[in-house]
This record gives C-alpha cells, structure tokens and sequence, in this order.
C-alpha cells in the first residue's frame, strides 16, 4: 500500500486498501492517468492506450505526421488550456497578451509520509498518521505557470485527496479565468451519476441517472455550497447497489460556488473536472504569486453504495471534523425558534428551558432575534450587542438561571450577514457586497457582508470573540440565510473583481479558524436556511451541521437519505417538532418524529409547555432511549435498508457496531390488504447470535389483537446473523399514518 514510483517507467502508483490509481509521465513529458479503480497493484497500464488516429483529434506537433497521439483523446491527470483537448479542461490562464494557453510537462516528484495542507483552504488532516503525500511538479514553457498536483493517500480508509496549486513561475502577469481541483478520466465502463439536487427545505434529494453522450452539470453559482446542488457526486456502474458494484465519490471540501461536469466524449470515455465554478471567476497571478484550489476527496469502493457512504462517514469524522466536540455526545438540546420565532422574553424562554430541563433537556437553544434591532428579519443584523428590551440586563442574567437549571446555554449568530437597517451597515456600507449604481437583490431584506476585506473578519473576530468571552455560551449555531448576488468588493481594483466570491469564502475560513482555535470547547453547529452549505469544508469547522429547515418527519426521510450517501449521522442536525408540522402542515407521530430525529444529533424545536403529559413522558423515554442507543446510532455504521424512490412504502435503515444494531423503519403509505414488512439487515457477523431486546411500534392504530395474530419479529427471540440477513425478518403488520418501528438487537455471542 502507499505510493510508489517507477522511475524506469515514469510510473506512479497509489495503492489503497481495495483500490489502485495509476499515472504515468509519458514521452512527451505529460501526466497521463492510467486507471483508477479495484486493486490491481503494480505494473505498466499504457498499452490500454495505443495510438489511434481519431478524425479531428489533434495531434501534439511532433506527432503531426505519424498521428494518433491526441491529447482530445489520451487520458490526463490534469488538463492544459487550448491545446488541443477539446472535453472538458482543468483551468483556462490567459497572459498579458490575451493568448490562452497551457501545455504543462512533468519536471518533479515528491513522495513524503504525512498529509499536505493548504494553506487558507480547509482540507483533510491525519492526526492518525496514515497518511502519504505526492507532489507532482509540471510545468507550461511558454508562461511559466507551474502546476503542483497534490494526492494525499490515505490506504487504509481508500480515500485519495487531491488538489492543485498553480504558481505564476514567469515574469509576466497571468489570469486565471478557471483552476479546477480535479480531472478524472474513467476511459472505459459505462455509468450512473448519483448526485444530490434540492431546494431550500428540501435538501439533498438523491437522483440517480444514467450518463449519456452528453455533459452533465452539478453546480451552484450562489457563492455558497447551496440547498440545491451538494458539491459531491457519485459514478457507479450501472448494477451497482447497497451491496456491490463499482462506485466512486467525488467530494469539495469548500462552501462556496462549484462546479463537477461530467462527460461522455466521443469515444464513450468519461472524464470528470471538479472545483471552484469558474462563472464570474477570475484570478490575477502576479509573478511569484500562487493560487490554491480547493480539495477532493476520492473514494472508491468497489463494493457498493453503502461501503462508499461508510468510507465517507469514517472519513468526514476522522479526518475532516476537528477538536474535542468531533467524538464526544453533544449535548440533547431544545431550540426556541419554531417555540416562539422573534417573540420571547428572558421569563419565555425560562419556562421552556424548566420544562425542557425536567424532561432531560440538556442544553438550551437561543436562536434569531436576542440582539440589536430584530422583531423580525428586515432589521438588527450585524449589531451583536444583545437587545435589553427582550432580555433586561442581557444574556448574562438568562444564563445563569439556565446553568442553574443545569443546562448548556447556546446562541444563534449569522455574522457574514448585514441589514440595512442596522448600526453596523449605517457605519460601514462599504463592507456590503452591492453592484456600482444599481440596487441590490435582497435576500431576507438583507445584504452579504464582503468576508474578502481583512477589516471586516477582524471586526468580527473581535465582536464574537467578545460575546464568547463575556458570556458562558457552550454552543453556537452559525446560520448564513442568503445566497450572493451584486458580487462586487468596494476594496479589489476592477481587475480583481473576479476573485471576490472565493476571497469571501477564504475570509469566512480565516474567522472560523480563529475561533474555533480561541474557544475549542465550544461546540459550534454551522447552519445556512438549513442545509444550504452542508459541506466537507463547512464540517472542518463545524462537526454537525443543521439538516434542513424542514422538520416534518416524513420529508426529512428523503433529506437525511440523501445526506447519508456522504455525511454521517454525527454531522446532521435534526431535531423533534411541533405538529402540525410548520412546513408541510403534516401530522405524525410524537415517537415517529424521535426516531427520524435520533439518527442525528438529537433536540427538540417546539413549545414543550404545550405537550400533554403523556406526550411528556414520551419526550423523556425517547430521551432516555436516544442516550441508550447513543453508541450505536453514532459510532455505528450505518446501512440504508431501502431506497425511497423506488420503494413508497416504507424508509428503512439501520447501524451496527459490533455489540448492537438498532433497525428504523418509518411507513410512509400505509395500504389496504398489505402484503407484510419483510427487511433483511445487514453489517452483522453470520454466526453471531443475536436478541431483539426492545421493540417499539410507534403509532400503529392495529390493536393488540390484532398484533398478536400477524405477530413476525417479536421481542426476546433469538436469531443468528447469518438468519437475519439472508433468510431476514418480517415485521408486525403497520398502519394509520406515519407509524414506526424501533428494534434493537444485541449480540448475545457466537454459535
Ligand atoms: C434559518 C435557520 C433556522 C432559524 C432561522 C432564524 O432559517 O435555518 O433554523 O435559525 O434562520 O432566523
């Protein structure tokens, strides 16, 4: 396993766990890649690739008159600019005569032990010391641009991290107009793309198609990684399931506009380029001076969807999150905003959390409206000052009566924002990104603060670190409630316009670097409308993330699916709410919502002081049950039983650590005559034994009776693994709306 080079050969081989990644500096100088995919080990794979003389292929000019050596058809590891490719290309860098051009050949390596970093990017760490980086070096004669491609290698976990950095290595000034973080040629197979498309309160839908002759587009231009296009994609065979096939994940570790395409050229070969989205995008290199892209994170499993979801969830909680709150169970929490929206006082939100706290609440919530001038959202962004005409003598006072209660306190921000109406727009309206004469589009009635100028992330290193200092806060929830328009720094000449949308989100790193490094033990929970920056480079910072505005039990099925192909469960904020529910106007089960909430972080958004006291005793067992299963739901891993849009009547899933497992099934279309509930579960040992030690129905209107006579798995009974899984097991018959079923298993030994 690792990195090897063949000198001989110019051969570079990355070897993980179950894959091989194989490139090869061929004879002109050009970085080909070669494969990707099941190990292979070592070995020259060029005669995958013989020449052939393609019709309108270009040749490289010294191949002009024995032909057959086209870079439009030869597999790269990183594309050049306007040289004779025409599939997608990697970058597009124009120098100071406006000639586009790059040809990049090889110059050299380095192989070290270790993960690179970047530099004020977000990318994957290795605190467990297993990983390698190589470095490849290339270099384009004609302006100098160098490119280094970085890989780092991580065998055990089958995850290649991948970036480039381009350095203006001539004496002329460059442009970047489009720096990709990836290319990645499959050149033979045919596939599906999986990606993850939604909208606000609605995120993360999977839809899985299969590629055509055509380029396919996952992107956001919104500044943001958005609610609606994950910056994360799947190819996979076209067989391919839960439990076989060849699948392979493409994941930004960045928050703002990106783009993936996709295309199948002429040859039926597939090429991927994946990074920053070049609309609007533009970088000025001055000699000397470097630009980093963002990272990838590249899985491949070649056993399936879910080998390569539980790949992602090791990865994204080992080597992506940080600091002391990435393991440890964070705290079962109660949230104020759907209680009481911007109408509350210190005595409002005191009842809540006494109530909350005798139910086994652990932490209180503050969310939007504490601060400034804020009874609703078109004032007070930006004043971070807390409101006394709500809370009379400030937060401190709630605090202390909320720890007495022996509560967390927590508090909501959303610091990149600004209203108009407020003290600090009044004081700066430069720091808001607005078009030159022209009125801006609004969002919320509110404007996006330019994270790009160094005065305004000190301003706010300053105000939050202060509010962090004066006041025992334990827990923050970072909303960002817009996306970005009127793209336009008041600080950047205008040749450097262009790099305002990615010079916000490296300024949003900096501050979240600054203070997650000053208040390490507050557990901050990120948050944009929902999920409309649920990313890999948000969870660097944030180890959970809230989920979606939409808490109906039932819609957040599909959305907590959809992120299970790439998050795991430590990193999705849900939350128990009222009903009728606030969005969709749904009524489900009290237990039902608990059961979709457990498989996240955990909490209750709703006015407590409403529930009967049979709904009260409810909250605490689910609190109890959810603190009991908390190993397993957290720390296992974690296998999707069904597929919603194929099967309607019923979302299941399940985690399994070696000791337990806990089954979630949740109908969500009950029918007449039913044929019954039969699942076979997986990720358990054949030979173990194991006992369904507590199973719960959740709002099943089939009387006892009636249970009795349709009876399958029952409590107490004893099954082997091996029984589980293939032969499975049928559940007691479900109906009325929106019941569900909890089973956990304990192993009780081998055979
Ligand atoms: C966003 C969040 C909500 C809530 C509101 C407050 O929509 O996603 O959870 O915090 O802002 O304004």
């Amino acid at each position: 396993m690792g990195i090897h080079f063949d000198s001989g050969a110019g051969l570079f081989t990355l070897e993980t766990a179950h894959t091989s990644y194989h490139m090869q500096v061929d004879e002109r100088g050009h970085l080909l890649h070669l494969y990707y995919g099941r190990r292979i080990g070592q070995g020259c794979l060029s005669t995958l690739y013989p020449p052939a003389d393609h019709g309108f292929s270009p040749d490289y000019y010294p191949n002009r008159r024995d032909r057959g050596v086209s870079p439009d058809v030869l597999p790269q590891e990183y594309t050049g600019c306007n040289v004779g490719d025409f599939r997608l290309g990697c970058l597009v860098a124009r120098d100071e005569h406006g000639a586009a051009g790059a040809d990049f050949l090889y110059v050299s390596h380095t192989i070290r032990p270790g993960k690179y970093a970047l530099n004020d990017l977000p990318a994957a760490h290795d605190e467990e010391e297993e990983a390698e980086t190589l470095i490849v070096c290339l270099k384009d004669a004609v302006t100098g641009l160098e490119l280094e491609l970085l890989y780092g290698v991580f065998a055990r976990q089958d995850v290649i991290t991948r970036a480039a950095r381009l350095r203006n290595g001539g004496s002329a000034p460059l442009r970047l107009e489009k720096a990709a973080s990836l290319c990645l040629d499959l050149p033979f197979g045919q596939w599906d793309l999986i990606h993850f498309h939604g909208r606000h309160a609605m995120e993360r839908q999977m839809q899985r198609a299969p590629l055509t002759n055509a380029i396919h587009t996952v992107s956001s231009t919104r500044g943001a990684s958005s609610h609606h296009h994950n910056p994360f994609v799947i190819l996979c065979d076209r067989s391919a399931t839960e439990d076989a096939g060849l699948c392979y994940g493409v994941m930004l570790v960045y928050s703002g506009s990106h783009r993936t395409d996709i295309e199948v050229d002429q040859n039926g070969s597939t090429r991927l380029v994946s990074g920053l989205h070049d609309q609007g995008f533009c970088w000025y290199l001055q000699p000397g001076e470097s630009f980093e892209t963002p990272e990838a994170l590249l899985c491949c499993a070649p056993d399936g969807l879910g080998a390569l979801s539980r790949r992602y969830h090791r990865f994204i909680r080992h080597n992506i999150c940080r600091g002391v709150w990435r393991f440890a169970r964070r705290p079962v929490l109660i949230n104020n905003w759907e209680a009481t929206y911007f109408h509350f006082d210190t005595e409002t939100i005191c009842r809540i959390a006494e109530k909350a706290a005798s139910l086994g609440v652990e932490m209180l919530v503050l969310d939007d409206g504490w601060f400034g001038k804020r009874d609703d959202d078109n004032s007070g962004l930006g004043d971070w000052y807390v409101n006394e005409n709500k809370l009379p003598g400030g937060l401190n006072p709630l605090i202390e009566r909320i720890n007495a209660l022996g509560m967390k306190f927590g508090i909501w921000i959303e610091p990149e924002m600004v209203s108009e109406d407020s003290d600090l727009y009044r004081a700066h309206p430069d720091w808001a990104f607005t078009l030159p004469g022209r009125a801006p589009a609004m969002g919320r009635d509110q404007l996006v603060l330019d994270m790009g100028r160094p005065e305004v992330v000190d301003h706010l290193t300053d105000v939050l670190s202060d509010l962090l200092r004066r006041h025992h806060i334990e827990y923050v929830k970072w909303d960002m409630n817009r996306n970005m328009s009127d793209v336009y720094s008041r600080a950047l000449p205008p040749e450097r316009q262009g790099e305002a949308a990615h010079r916000y989100m490296l300024g949003v790193y900096r501050l979240l670097n600054r203070l997650t490094i000053a208040f390490p033990h507050v557990l901050f929970e990120g948050c944009a409308g929902g999920g409309g920056r649920f990313d890999a480079g948000m969870l660097a910072y944030f180890p959970q993330i809230w989920c979606s505005d939409n808490t109906d039990a039932i819609e957040r099925l599909t959305i907590q699916h959809g992120t299970s192909f790439g998050y795991p469960v430590s990193a999705v904020g849900a939350h128990v709410s009222a009903c009728p529910n606030h969005q969709t106007g749904r009524n489900t089960p009290l237990w039902t919502r608990a059961v979709v909430a457990m498989s996240g972080t955990f909490g209750y958004e709703l006015d407590l002081g409403r529930l009967t006291d049979e709904e009260c005793r409810q909250v605490k067992e689910q609190i109890a049950a959810f603190k009991r299963y908390y190993d397993v739901i957290q720390n296992g891993q974690y296998y999707r039983l069904s597929d919603p849009s194929r099967e309607p009547r019923y979302v299941a899933w399940q985690t399994v650590t070696d000791s337990e497992a806990l089954l979630n099934l949740v109908l969500t279309r009950p029918e007449g005559n039913a044929r019954p509930l039969h699942l076979c579960l997986r990720g358990l040992e054949e030979d173990a034994l194991y006992c369904v030690d507590t199973m719960r129905l959740y709002g099943t209107t089939v009387t006892p009776e009636v249970h009795s006579v349709q009876a399958g798995i029952s409590e107490g009974a004893v099954y082997s693994g091996s029984t589980l899984m293939y032969a499975g097991c049928t559940l007691p018959q479900l109906s009325g709306d929106y019941p569900s079923v909890q089973l956990h298993l304990t192993r009780v030994t081998n055979h």
